[in-house]
């Protein structure tokens, strides 16, 4: 049946369908698979038993009798099947089992967390027992508070706002509770040859383009954002990561040093639009872990100022580069949702 639908195109019929009703599928390049996985597919809503079909790189989840995808689905890709970076499948969640609220014996997540993570790195808390975090508080330097208010406890451990994910303890996150990043999204207008701005076919509005990077870990593109150091303001974070992962700042000649300093530091005191503030729906989410993050736009209005540095990928990123502002480009975690903010107030085609 699968390799019918697929013979005959209707994958991309429904997809159209989908997008046409604004509903989120899977991105599937086949042949082209990145060493995580973050894409997801959709989890259907449905009163029945899940069903899984599995195909090359996605999984979709049918069941014999009515498969009604929600349109206000929370979280689905911290719910994505196969949690990145592993062999792991996610317990699975319908929509109406997503809410703490919803008494569910049945529920057995799974409990994972990473070797990488398990090793104790810096950046990560070691197991609960072994250490006395406080959490819903900035305990030490780590800040174990969450943007959505308090969150509740469960056997000592905090559970996730946005309720269930398939999965226990904190996967490829370092942080047992919120796990704090920031995302700076640099913006410039798209011009032609004169310096005029280009005006898109169809929606009749000028494109803007955003410095995207591709991330090493699982090949999508993403904001160049990074994680909130212990004690670092995000207004640091914002301008260090943009530096390190689009400008390749820690390996940069002294020579050059000089120059691109004094326009990041220009560009980043300048007053930027805080785009999103909060709960991030990640592919590494847990019910004990979870990404939040602070988005914020800078834009280089006369296109003069970043816009002229040379971008260079460097750590966590494997390329870089100025990309269309446009909702068919598929990015990682919640990043579409954050520029479409930015296109909406500075009044850009999506
Ligand atoms: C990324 C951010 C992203 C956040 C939540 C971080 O690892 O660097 O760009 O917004 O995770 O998905």
């Amino acid at each position: 049946m699968i390799h019918f639908l697929l013979r005959s195109g209707w994958i991309g019929r429904i997809r159209l369908a989908l997008t046409l009703f604004g509903l989120p599928y899977t991105v599937c390049t086949p042949g082209v698979r990145p060493a995580i996985s973050c894409s997801y597919s959709h989890i259907f809503r449905t009163s029945q038993t899940f069903g899984s079909i599995r195909t090359n790189c996605c999984n979709l989840y049918t069941t014999g009798v009515h498969t009604m995808p929600s349109s206000s689905a929370p979280h689905v890709k911290s719910r994505c099947p196969q949690y990145p970076g592993s062999k792991i499948n996610r317990f699975l969640v319908p929509d109406d089992k997503v809410g703490w609220s919803q008494n569910w014996p049945q529920y057995k997540p799974v409990s994972y967390t990473d070797p990488l993570v398990a090793k104790k790195p810096v950046w990560a808390d070691p197991e609960i027992g072994s250490f006395s975090p406080k959490f819903n508080t900035v305990d030490g330097g780590v800040d174990r508070t969450s943007f959505g208010g308090g969150y509740k406890m469960e056997k000592e451990k905090p559970l996730n706002p946005s309720g269930r994910t398939g999965v226990t303890g904190r996967g490829l996150l370092g942080r047992w509770g919120p796990n704090h990043a920031a995302d700076p999204i640099v913006t410039r207008w798209k011009v032609d040859a004169k310096g005029s701005k280009i005006l898109h076919s169809v929606s009749k509005r000028p494109v803007l383009q955003f410095v995207a990077i591709k991330r090493k870990d699982c090949g999508e593109w993403a904001i160049p954002g990074g994680m909130v150091d212990p004690g670092e303001q995000v207004s640091l974070t914002l301008q260090r990561e943009f530096s390190e992962e689009a400008l390749n700042s820690l390996e940069i000649l002294p020579s050059e040093k000089a120059k691109i300093t004094e326009r990041i530091t220009k560009l980043f005191k300048s007053p930027g639009f805080q785009v999103y503030k909060g709960y991030v729906d990640d592919p590494r989410n847990t019910d004990n872990a979870w990404m939040e993050t602070v988005a914020v736009n800078f834009h280089d209005d006369s296109g003069n100022s970043v816009s002229e540095l040379p971008l260079q990928a460097g750590d966590d990123a494997g390329q870089v580069q100025w990309v269309d502002v446009d909702s068919s480009f598929p990015l990682y975690a919640s990043h579409s949702h954050f520029l479409e903010l930015v296109a909406k107030e500075r009044k850009a085609h999506w």
